[in-house]
C-alpha cells in the first residue's frame, strides 16, 4: 500500500514536471515608458491600450503567456541606450515596445537594428525611425512627426493665414512637427515669420508668448504634449492671446489634456489620426471596454499602445509564437490591416502606418472629428533604404 503511494505520488510529479516542460516559455515584453515627469500620462495610457488588446486575446499570445518587464524611461534620452540595454541583454526580452519620446524611441531603434530585436514603437514620432533608420524588425503603430503636422499646414492655408509663428520644445519631435508643418504652409505660399522653442521639459512660456503677442502673425503653430500641453494653453489663454491669435497645433495639444485645460481649450483646432467622436463601431467598442476597464476615456495614446499589442499579436500568432522567425513576423505585419479604433490602416514599407489625419476641434471637452484633413497620408520615409 506504502509503494503503490509512493509511485502514485510519482507519477503525478513526473506528469505535473511534463506538463511544465510542455507548456511554451513565457513571451517577454519589454515595456519601456515614461511614467514619471510631464509625458507620464501618456505612458500610463499606452499601457493599458496595449494590456487591454492583450486581455482581448485571453492573456496570451499564441498560446504564450505574456510576462512584462517594465523600465520607467523617465522621457530622458541620456538613459535611454542603458535603459534599453538591459532589456536586451540582461532580461532577454522577445519584443520591445517604447516610447513616447523621439529622443528616447531613437536610442530604442539603434539598439534593436544592431541587436535585431524586435522593436513596436507605440507613440515618439521621430521621422528617422521609420526613415532613415528603417529596419525589417522595427515597426510604428503611432505616427510620423511629419505627418499631423503637414496637414495642419495645409488646413492653416485653407483658413487662409498667410504668416504664422511656430513655437514648441528644442528636440527632434518639435523640430520635426514645426519642420512638417512648413513644408506644406511654404508650399503653399504661407510665410513662417519666427520659429521659437524652449529645452524640454521647460514651461517657462512667458517670455515667448510676449514675443508672440508682438509678432502679430495670423496663427501660432504648436507642438506640445502631456503636461506641457497642459500648461501651453492655459498660459496662452491667460496671456489674452487665444482671443487675437488662433492656436493651431499637432493633436497632442489637446490629446488627454482636456480635464486639466478646462475652458481654455475650447474651439481649439488640432490634426491627428485620431478623434473622440469617430462614431464607428470599431471606436464605440474600444470606447467602451476601455472606459470599463480603467474608468476613464481613452486617448490617442491609449489607441496606439492597443495597436501596438495588435502588431505584435499578428506577428505572434503567424510565426506560432517563435519570435526568433523575423522574416515571416514582418511579411505577415506588412500584409495585415489592422483593425484600429482610428479606422483600418496597413504599415508603409518603412513599417509607418499610412492613416488619415483627422480635423479635430474641442467642444465640450472632446476633441471632435470635424473633417479628415488628408486621406491616407503617408509619410514619405526619406532616406529609408529597405
Ligand atoms: C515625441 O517625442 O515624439 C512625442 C512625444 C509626445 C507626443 C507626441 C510625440
Amino acid at each position: 500500500m506504502k509503494a503503490h503511494r509512493i509511485a502514485l505520488i510519482a507519477a503525478c510529479a513526473m506528469a505535473a514536471s511534463l506538463s511544465q516542460a510542455q507548456a511554451p516559455a513565457k513571451l517577454k515584453i519589454g515595456l519601456m515608458l515614461p511614467y514619471t515627469g510631464t509625458y507620464a500620462a501618456l505612458g500610463i495610457a499606452i499601457e493599458n491600450g496595449f494590456r487591454l488588446q492583450i486581455a482581448e486575446h485571453g492573456g496570451k499570445l499564441a498560446g504564450r503567456e505574456i510576462e512584462f518587464v517594465k523600465v520607467d524611461d523617465e522621457s530622458d534620452p541620456s538613459k535611454a541606450t542603458d535603459n534599453v540595454n538591459k532589456l536586451v541583454k540582461r532580461d532577454n526580452v522577445d519584443v520591445l515596445v517604447g516610447s513616447v519620446h523621439s529622443g528616447v524611441a531613437m536610442a530604442m531603434a539603434k539598439v534593436a537594428k544592431d541587436t535585431g530585436t524586435l522593436l513596436i514603437v507605440p507613440n515618439a514620432g521621430a521621422d528617422i525611425v521609420t526613415g532613415a533608420m528603417c529596419a525589417p524588425n522595427i515597426f510604428r503603430s503611432s505616427f510620423s512627426n511629419w505627418q499631423p503636422a503637414y496637414a495642419m499646414g495645409e488646413v492653416a492655408l485653407a483658413k487662409g493665414a498667410k504668416k504664422a509663428v511656430t513655437i514648441t520644445h528644442k528636440y527632434a519631435a518639435g523640430d520635426e512637427s514645426v519642420k512638417g508643418f512648413r513644408e506644406a504652409f511654404e508650399k503653399g505660399g504661407g510665410q513662417i515669420v519666427k520659429d521659437l522653442s524652449l529645452p524640454f521639459p521647460g514651461v517657462e512660456f512667458q517670455a515667448l508668448l510676449t514675443e508672440i503677442a508682438s509678432l502679430k502673425p495670423d496663427v501660432v503653430y504648436t507642438f506640445f504634449a502631456g503636461g506641457a500641453a497642459v500648461k501651453f494653453v492655459k498660459d496662452y489663454a491667460a496671456a489674452g492671446l487665444k482671443k487675437n491669435i488662433p492656436l493651431y497645433g499637432a493633436g497632442f495639444l489637446t490629446d488627454g489634456t482636456l480635464d486639466a485645460q478646462g475652458a481654455d481649450a475650447d474651439g481649439l483646432f488640432t490634426t491627428l489620426h485620431y478623434a473622440d467622436s469617430l462614431g464607428t463601431p470599431r471606436d464605440n467598442a474600444f470606447r467602451l471596454a476601455y472606459a470599463k476597464t480603467y474608468k476613464m476615456q481613452p486617448d490617442v495614446y491609449a489607441v496606439q499602445g492597443y495597436d501596438a499589442a495588435q502588431i505584435l499579436a499578428i506577428g505572434a500568432a503567424a510565426v506560432k509564437g517563435d519570435l526568433s522567425k523575423k522574416a515571416e513576423f514582418a511579411s505577415a505585419v506588412e500584409k495585415a490591416k489592422i483593425d484600429s479604433p482610428r479606422g483600418p490602416f496597413m504599415l508603409s514599407k518603412a513599417h509607418n502606418p499610412v492613416q488619415d489625419i483627422y480635423l479635430r476641434q474641442v467642444t465640450s471637452k472632446e476633441n471632435k472629428l470635424v473633417s479628415v484633413a488628408i486621406k491616407g497620408l503617408a509619410d514619405p520615409a526619406r532616406g529609408c533604404k529597405m
